[in-house]
């Protein structure tokens, strides 16, 4: 049966049926409703029974199971983010729709958020089009997931408060869908007071929620627990939510990473280290189970949140990351992201070193620790079939990695330059370069979670070749 919209409607007829839905108080479509229902009772019962109340309208191109998300793009420096999760939901078959709040329009339009869901992009709760097509108690309904990211402060108190003040909250009000948020805001908003009441309440509410995570804001210098999930954590969750699993990347399969420095023990209160933070181990984690796969991240002294969904086993010194790399194989991919000490102290002391005046200054002898990537790509069982180590260089990084590549065994390195002026070491972006059998591939600089993301997305194109 052919279908016909009230948007097809020429414009002199759409005039009237406001005018006279106006008068009746009803809305257009039911206004039309009543109409086509009088004229089948004229037309006798066989008629009156072809005109039910509509079915719910799915786009020609939407296959009858595909999952539907509603995305409320809020007013945050994040929003940017939520124009990839587009991409992201919809490479794994999901049928976006997306709302815009009047707040995220000062940070991403509507035609760029259109281009993405290849349709129209909804903003307005008083749109006549939009109640005429679709409005916003169809929004709230057609949709199994909604996805509010990024969540502002401002909307969190709002759904919390139960308001309905613009077409995000209204729709949010207006339904029984399940509401995944990923909140985003400066880490004093997060930790206020009335965020936090506002969370509670909505966790209990039966919200669910991804991040936010630690790291730096868009405001220079300040940094903590505010920013917003990545948008392959965000559509990870999703899926979860939906119950869809079949075409994360990988799923099914065991990826043990480490990550983070060593800490190499003088005496008990006393350490050798170094500068890593495991913020790109820690990333490449959360990036490989958040695309399906089984993760082991072993990972050294860090101030970092565990990655949801990670099996996380924490160690201290080299000797300790071995044992527990060996005792977690077999894995079909390994990925040696931690700045492992070359050395320990050999006569690390029992007790603490004591402090004496007029006498010499104790001695530390060095010995050299196991190489835990070398061991691994030379094992003649459970060799990972992807064994992919790093390169932290300060001068002739690309020549250094390959013949790192060389000497250690391995498939993959990702070399980068963490001379003090890249900021790389602790900060929050990178610059690799991929060395493999094939030749050197720069990729661009970025931040730590998006080379994580890219990582990812060639390790499953290898493992599925
Ligand atoms: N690595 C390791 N065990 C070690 C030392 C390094 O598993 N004892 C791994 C790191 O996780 C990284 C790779 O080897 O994936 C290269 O580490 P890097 O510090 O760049 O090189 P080193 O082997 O320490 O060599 P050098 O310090 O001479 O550059």
């Amino acid at each position: 049966m052919a279908s016909l919209t009230i948007r097809q409607l020429d414009e002199q007829l759409k005039k009237q049926l406001r005018l006279r839905a106006a008068r009746s108080g009803r809305s257009v479509e039911d206004e039309v409703r009543t109409i086509l229902r009088a004229a089948a009772d004229e037309g006798g019962a066989d008629a009156k029974e072809t005109v039910s109340a509509p079915k719910p309208a799915r786009r020609t191109d939407e296959a009858a199971d595909t999952k539907r998300v509603l995305l409320i793009i809020g007013g945050g420096i994040a929003a940017y983010k939520s124009l990839d999760l587009i991409r992201r939901l919809k490479e794994r078959g999901l049928y976006v729709r997306c709302i815009l709040t009047k707040a995220a329009e000062h940070f991403v339009t509507p035609l760029s958020a259109g281009a993405l869901v290849g349709e129209k992009v909804f903003t307005d709760l008083f749109d006549p089009a939009g109640e005429f097509d679709v409005g916003h108690i169809r929004l709230a309904r057609e949709a199994d997931l909604i996805v509010v990211a990024p969540a502002t402060a401002d909307l969190m108190a709002k759904m919390a408060g139960g308001l309905a003040s613009d077409l995000a909250t209204a729709v949010l009000l207006a339904t029984k869908t399940k509401i995944l948020l990923a909140p985003a805001m400066n880490p004093l908003m997060w930790a206020n007071k009335a965020t936090q009441r506002n969370l509670a309440q909505l966790v209990a509410d039966g919200v669910a929620l991804v991040g936010p995570n630690e790291g730096e804001m868009a405001e220079s210098g300040e940094r903590g627990v505010g920013r917003m999930a990545e948008p392959l954590e965000i559509a990870a969750a999703a899926e979860k939510l939906l119950g869809a699993g079949a075409s994360l990347p990988l799923k099914g399969k065991r990826i043990l990473i480490t990550s983070g420095p060593t800490h190499e023990p003088i005496d008990p209160v006393r350490y050798i280290a170094n500068r890593s933070s495991g913020k790109q181990g820690h990333a490449i984690a959360a990036a490989a189970a958040a695309a399906g796969a089984n993760v082991t991240l072993i990972s050294g002294p860090v101030n970092l949140p565990d990655p949801t969904g990670v099996n996380v086993i924490k160690i201290e010194t080299a000797r300790e990351m071995l044992d527990a790399v060996e005792t977690a194989l077999p894995a079909d991919v390994a990925i040696f992201a931690a700045a492992v000490a070359d050395w320990r102290v050999a006569n690390a002391g029992v007790q603490k070193i004591k402090k004496k005046t007029g006498q010499a200054t104790p001695e530390l002898s060095l010995t050299e620790n196991p190489d835990i990537l070398s061991t691994v790509a030379h094992r003649t069982s459970q060799r990972p079939k992807l064994v992919i180590g790093f390169a932290a260089e300060t001068e002739h990084v690309a020549a250094n990695a390959k013949a790192k590549l060389a000497r250690k065994g391995c498939d993959w390195i990702l070399a980068n330059d963490v001379s003090p002026q890249t900021g790389i070491m602790g900060g929050d972006s990178n610059t690799i370069q991929l060395v493999t059998a094939k030749g050197i591939e720069p990729w661009p600089t970025q931040s730590k979670q998006d080379v994580a993301a890219m990582l990812i997305a060639r390790i499953a194109a290898e493992i599925w070749k």
